[in-house]
């Protein structure tokens, strides 16, 4: 790595997404749990999710005992190799130019060695490579961590979020198997001349509140829903503003909020006391459900590519997850820092 410099800025110059092919809707749960389309939309705003494993995974044999993953079909590391190579792509970068990947995850493929070993090799990065677990939080830990990076003389971080939870969802409990999915997003975080990009931050966990979320090894997920509700909101809130506060902005200054996905209810409810109108938030959960660490960059890449978003323009994101983690971040969007100016530093 390059040596540590003062006053290094950093932007997001390439995204993209990566989602399985398999749809799962309302209709399709409701078929086998007691549950209804009606009862998800009202109280979740999910209507689909897209899954690798679990009884709608392409495979054969009896749905509720199936549990192997389907050789091809894909991994938390395939996802990840598809959305970080989209977003080298996008950023007009090679793997020789990445100095580090971080891959957020709670639904790492093995439990040694991490799975951005495994991410790092496909890519054919040649680069330090670690896993980061906040859960839900974990994509903005993964951003403040690449930009802290940046200001310590790393050029170029590929950040992904990647899940498979339909892994660890047990499918036959209505409360929990209608609210996951799977997905991946990645951003390419990069050192630019000039100011951060990332003007304010909060991150932190409450690790007494981890009994109402969690799963143990080889376990499925068990949450005391109404608990992490009311928690969430509140941490959404507090954090948000905390970030906001360090960065010297208000609510008004957010052109866009990208909270994590898992409830439309926690997102109105967190726009309500944010004061944040809820048009400008990016909601993509109703045809992802939650997927945890690839929630708030899935819904970032749809909102970016939708053109919500133009250079200067303020982002809130904000994610809280099993831990309890939170991290809230504020980011000046800039999406060509190079445009005007000379050519991109040599990697490290
Ligand atoms: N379909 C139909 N009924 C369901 C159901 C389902 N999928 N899941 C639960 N119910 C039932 C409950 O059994 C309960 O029945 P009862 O009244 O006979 O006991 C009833 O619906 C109401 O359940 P309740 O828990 O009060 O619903 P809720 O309004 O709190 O919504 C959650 C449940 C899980 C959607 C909501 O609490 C939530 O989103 N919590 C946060 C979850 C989360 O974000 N987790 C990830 C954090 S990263």
């Amino acid at each position: 790595m390059a040596p540590m410099a003062p006053n290094r800025g950093s932007a997001i110059t390439g995204w993209a997404m990566a989602l399985p092919p398999t749809i799962v809707t309302n209709e399709d749960l409701s078929r086998y749990l007691d549950t209804s389309d009606s009862w998800i939309v009202d109280r979740t705003g999910i209507r689909e999710r897209r899954v690798i494993y679990g009884p709608f995974a392409p495979r054969p044999a009896d749905p509720l005992t199936w549990t192997s993953p389907p050789m091809g079909i894909g991994t938390t590391a395939s996802l990840a190799i598809e959305a970080g190579r989209k977003a080298l792509d996008a950023a007009h970068l090679g793997a020789e130019d990445i100095d580090l990947l971080i891959l957020c995850t709670t639904t790492p493929d093995q439990a040694v060695p991490a799975t951005s070993s495994v991410v790092q090799s496909a890519l054919g990065l040649h680069c330090a490579a670690f896993d980061l677990n906040a859960a839900c939080a974990g994509f903005v830990y993964g951003l403040v961590t690449a930009a802290s990076f940046i200001t310590g003389g790393a050029h170029r971080v590929l950040v992904i979020g990647s899940e498979t939870l339909s892994r660890i969802v047990d499918w036959t409990d209505r409360e929990t198997a209608v609210l996951f999915g799977d997905g991946a997003g990645a951003v390419v975080v990069e050192e630019v001349p000039g100011d951060s990009s990332l003007l304010g931050w909060d991150v932190g966990v409450d690790g007494q509140l981890q009994p109402i979320l969690y799963a143990d090894h080889g376990g499925s997920l068990q949450m005391v829903g109404k608990e992490v509700f009311r928690r969430a909101v509140r941490a959404t809130v507090e954090s948000s503003q905390a970030a906001m506060e360090r960065a010297k902005v208000t609510p008004d200054d957010i052109a866009l909020f990208v909270p994590h996905q898992a409830n439309s209810r926690i997102i109105e409810a967190a726009c309500a006391r944010l004061e944040i109108p809820i048009e400008r938030a990016a909601v993509m959960l109703d045809r992802t459900g939650n997927t945890s660490s690839a929630s708030i960059p899935l819904a970032l890449c749809e909102a970016v590519d939708a053109g919500r978003v133009a250079d200067g323009d303020l982002i809130l994101m904000s994610g809280f997850g099993a831990g309890m983690t939170w991290a809230s971040a504020v980011w000046r969007w800039c999406s060509d820092p190079f445009q005007d100016c000379a050519e991109r530093p040599a990697s490290g």
